[in-house]
C-alpha cells in the first residue's frame, strides 16, 4: 500500500513536470530597468559616460574580483532577488556577446548608471540610458526575438517573462535636488512626483502595450542618509528633507502600481521598498551585524564626498560591516538585506522551479561577518 502510493506520488510529480514543461517553449527571464542599483556593465561600454564602475576597486566581491559594470562590491539587490526566484542572471544589453538565443536563454538587463525616470535626470553623466531609451531598446530586442522565433511565440514569451523597474533616486539626488536643474526651480515636492508619477505610468503603460504583465517597481530607500548626502550637511546627519521625498515617492508609485493593475488587462505590477528596513539599519547597524552606517567603505583619504571609488581609493578593513560601498551605493551585505525584505513584501515564490541557484562560480560568497 506504501509502495503504491509513493508510486502514484512519483508518477504525478513526473507527469507535472513532463507537462510543465511543454507547456511552456522555454524558461521564464526578466528584463530588468534601472539605474546604478542594477546596472550590471551598461555604462561600461558607455564610454563617454561619467557614471562608471569600470575601475577597482568595484566588483571585489563578486567572481573574480574584477570590475564587472556593478556599482558595489558583490551583487545588486535585484540580483539577489532573481536568484532566489530561481531567475537566470540578464547580461547587459551592451555586452558584446547578448544575441538572440542568449536573450531567449537569460533575458536583458537594460539599467545605466545615471539614469532616471526622466529623460534629463543625470545629464551631468553626458551619457546613460534613461527610462524611456530603455523601453527604447527593449522594443528593439523584441523586433530581433519576433524576426528569430515568430510573432505568436515571441507574444507569449514576452508576456510570461518577469520586469523590475528600479528607478527614481537620481530623479532627486541627480536633477530635482541640484540647483542647477529647471526641474528644481519649475516644481515643487508635490508637483514633481506628481509629474514623474505621471512620466512612470505613461512608461510603464507602453511597456504593457509590449507585453509585460508581471512586473515589479522597486521604490526608494532613505537616500538622505546616503553618504554624500550626509556630507552635505553641516551636522553629518541624514537630509530629512531627501528622505522625505523618498517616502512621498514611494506613496505615491505604491499608488500608481494599484491603478495600473486595475486598470491595465491581465497587469500585475507590484511595488515594493525596503525603507524601513534601510532606516533601521542605519540608525541600528548593530542590531544587523553591521559596524559602519554613515561613511563609504571605498574611500579616498580624508577626502569627501570623494564621488566615486577609484584604484587610489583605501578599502574599509572589513566590507561585510559596512552598509556603504561608495558615497552613494549599498555594499553587497546591505544589498542583501534590502533583497529579503523585498521578496517579503513582494511575497512571490520561485519561477523555474527546476533551476537551482546561479552556479556557485558566477559569485564570490557574500562577505559574512567574522
Ligand atoms: C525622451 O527621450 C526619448 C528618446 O530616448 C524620446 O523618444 C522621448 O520623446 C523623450 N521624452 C520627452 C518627454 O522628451
Amino acid at each position: 500500500m506504501k509502495m503504491l502510493a509513493l508510486a502514484y506520488a512519483i508518477f504525478v510529480v513526473t507527469s507535472t513536470l513532463i507537462l510543465g514543461k511543454n507547456m511552456c517553449d522555454g524558461k521564464v527571464v526578466q528584463f530588468i530597468f534601472g539605474d546604478s542599483l542594477s546596472d550590471v556593465g551598461n555604462n561600461m561600454y558607455l564610454s563617454k559616460s561619467l557614471a562608471q564602475a569600470s575601475l577597482p576597486w568595484y566588483g571585489i566581491d563578486f567572481g573574480n574580483g574584477m570590475p564587472n559594470g556593478r556599482f558595489t562590491n558583490g551583487r545588486t539587490v535585484a540580483d539577489i532577488i532573481g536568484d532566489k526566484m530561481g531567475l537566470p542572471r540578464p547580461p547587459a544589453f551592451l555586452d558584446p556577446s547578448l544575441n538572440e538565443d542568449v536573450i531567449l536563454e537569460k533575458g536583458v538587463n537594460y539599467a545605466s548608471g545615471g539614469g532616471g525616470i526622466l529623460n534629463q535626470t543625470g545629464g551631468w553623466f553626458v551619457q546613460k540610458f534613461s527610462l524611456s531609451k530603455q523601453i527604447e531598446l527593449f522594443k528593439g530586442t523584441q523586433d530581433l526575438i519576433r524576426s528569430k522565433i515568430g510573432i505568436k511565440r515571441a507574444e507569449k514569451f514576452f508576456q510570461e517573462s518577469r520586469y523590475v523597474v528600479a528607478l527614481g533616486s537620481n530623479d532627486f539626488i541627480n536633477n530635482y535636488l541640484m540647483p542647477v536643474y529647471r526641474d528644481s526651480w519649475k516644481y515643487n515636492d508635490e508637483s514633481y512626483i506628481q509629474y514623474l508619477m505621471e512620466t512612470l505610468g505613461a512608461q510603464l503603460t507602453l511597456l504593457h502595450s509590449f507585453g509585460a504583465r508581471e512586473l515589479m517597481v522597486f521604490g526608494l530607500g532613505p537616500m538622505g542618509c546616503i553618504p554624500l548626502q550626509r556630507v552635505l550637511s553641516s551636522s553629518g546627519g541624514c537630509q530629512e528633507k531627501t528622505n522625505n521625498l523618498a517616502l512621498s515617492f514611494n506613496k505615491a508609485t505604491n499608488d500608481l502600481m494599484t491603478h495600473l493593475s486595475s486598470t491595465l488587462q491581465n497587469a500585475n505590477y507590484k511595488f515594493g521598498d525596503a525603507y524601513d528596513v534601510v532606516d533601521d539599519l542605519i540608525k541600528n547597524p548593530q542590531k544587523f551585524g553591521f559596524s559602519n552606517s554613515d561613511s563609504p567603505c571605498c574611500s579616498f583619504g580624508n577626502i569627501r564626498p570623494a564621488l566615486t571609488c577609484v584604484p587610489a581609493s583605501t578599502l574599509c578593513k572589513d566590507r561585510s560591516k559596512y552598509v556603504f560601498w561608495d558615497e552613494y551605493h549599498p555594499s553587497d551585505g546591505a544589498n542583501e538585506l534590502i533583497a529579503n525584505e523585498l521578496i517579503n513584501k513582494f511575497g512571490f515564490l520561485r519561477v523555474n522551479q527546476a533551476e537551482g541557484p546561479s552556479p556557485a562560480s558566477e559569485v564570490a560568497p557574500p562577505p559574512h561577518g567574522k
